[in-house]
């Protein structure tokens, strides 16, 4: 399959959301990102709820909503309410994920487990078999802008290569750092979804990049 692109609005400006949201939608992209952190599971605090849904009534394209919460499963009805199409919690905050897994599943939404840069993607190997994808986590999750960690190249393929064992329909997301140049070697090593937020929105021609990482040619 090609490979999806999901710039996320953390970089957007929020004066003028519309107006990128619009990019977004005539965009050769796939899916919009949606940041939601609470300032406890990671030391920053974006959006919720409000947002979201407003964000949902002018997008074209499925939410891949990425929730930095801790307690993500008091809330899973509410953000299918909002609007979420795919919904991703961090390993670190579901002590249940298979039922957390389940229930975004049972409430129409595709179900993502996300695994931050430190812990070892054997941890997954168990609950591949019933995950729509896995987001690793290429950069500490919090901030947009940060600098990519090499050792995620390596991550990919041991993730890549038990999705082979497991369950070879599962989708593989990268988030943070993600830019022009490691796309490639990216989607190479198995990435089957590019999260990219300053890339997308600090381009002087959002239109063209988005179109450059949606038609590159994986690399090794
Ligand atoms: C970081 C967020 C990312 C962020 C990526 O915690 O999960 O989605 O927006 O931003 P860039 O692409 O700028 O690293
Ligand atoms: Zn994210």
């Amino acid at each position: 399959m090609n490979h999806l692109i999901a710039p996320s609005l953390l970089a957007a400006n929020f004066l003028n959301l519309q107006q990128d949201i619009g990019t977004v939608n005539q965009s050769e992209a796939d899916l919009f990102h949606v940041d939601v952190m609470d300032g406890h599971f990671v030391p920053n605090i974006t959006f919720g709820f409000f947002i979201i849904e407003q964000i949902k009534s002018i997008a074209r394209k499925p939410l891949d909503v990425h929730l930095m919460i801790s307690n993500p499963d008091k809330y899973l009805e509410d953000f299918k309410n909002a609007g979420a199409d795919w919904l991703s919690v961090h390993y670190e905050t579901c002590p249940h994920l298979h039922r957390s897994i389940d229930r975004i599943k049972q409430l129409g939404m595709k179900a993502g487990v996300v695994l931050n840069p430190h812990n070892n993607v054997e941890l997954l190997r168990d609950i591949l078999p019933d995950t729509d994808f896995v987001l690793l986590m290429s950069v500490n999750p919090g901030y947009g802008g940060q600098h990519f960690i090499d050792s995620t190249y390596e991550r990919i393929r041991k993730l890549h290569q038990m999705k082979e064992e497991t369950n070879p329909d599962l989708l593989i997301e990268v988030d943070g750092g993600v830019d022009t140049h490691n796309a490639a070697k990216l989607v190479g090593s198995g990435v089957n979804v590019l999260v990219a937020g300053s890339t997308v929105f600090r381009s002087d021609n959002p239109l063209q990049t988005i179109s450059e990482l949606k038609h590159l040619s994986p690399a090794n």
